[in-house]
């Protein structure tokens, strides 16, 4: 198994299936990959927000991908042309091949591509193939990371750590402390000028504070699982 990080938020796992998480490709500085490269069988979409939303509606058209997501921006989809599972925070659902998803609290705003507001933004916990793995989506660091997200029992988490619109570097130590992880994976920093971050002095800081991996990938890489 493995993971790929696609730049800004755009993770892909690939196990027995293919996960992608917000597939922010078109317009992002720091993507990795051309949206008609990817062949997920998942497109997890944590929310409304363009560099999270991204190319999911092009993917998913051409792939048949099944979408994944909270329920109003699911309807979004719907209108779209896109038979998206919409979802709510708490749920969990497993698919026929095994698959499992479960939607996650977060503390961000989520809008439509039109600007309008948009439900709640989430994350995800989601098992494949024997690993259980949380990406945060964008989010400010909350307690219930703890009490709803740690019980899990967490292989892999990727977290925000650009700060301004999301947590920064400190209060993503704080979450790994809480989430209780066996890797972390940050995303959502560099991408742009205002989430200027040092990924490697936050490894260090990790590493420190809990017994934890922190895995490093620049945009593009990929490690094994
Ligand atoms: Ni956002
Ligand atoms: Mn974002």
């Amino acid at each position: 198994m493995q993971m790929r990080f696609l730049g800004h938020a755009c993770v892909e796992v690939c196990g027995s299936k293919r996960i992608l998480i917000d597939p922010y490709l078109t317009g992002n500085p720091a993507a990795a990959a051309a949206p008609g490269e990817l062949a997920p069988d998942y497109i997890l979409v944590t929310h409304g927000h363009g560099d999270h939303l991204g190319d999911a509606v092009e993917i998913a058209k051409r792939t048949g991908a099944q979408v994944i997501t909270m329920v109003e921006l699911g309807r979004w989809f719907d209108g779209q042309g896109i038979d998206a599972l919409g979802m709510n925070i708490g749920g969990s659902y497993i698919f026929a091949d095994g698959f499992r998803v479960k939607v996650m609290p977060a503390w961000h705003s989520s809008q439509l591509p039109d600007g309008s507001p948009c439900g709640l933004a989430v994350g995800f916990v989601f098992w494949l193939d024997g690993m259980c793995f949380y990406h945060a989506g964008d989010t400010g660091l909350f307690g219930d990371m703890k009490a709803v997200i740690a019980p899990h029992g967490i292989d892999v988490a990727f977290l925000p750590i650009g700060d301004f619109y999301t947590m920064g570097p400190d209060d993503a130590l704080i979450a790994a402390e809480w989430l209780g992880a066996r890797k972390y994976v940050p995303i959502h920093y560099n991408t742009f000028p205002l989430l200027q971050q040092d990924p490697q002095a936050f490894k260090a800081a990790l590493e420190e504070r809990t017994d934890a991996e922190c895995v490093v990938l620049a945009p593009g890489e990929a490690a094994e699982l």
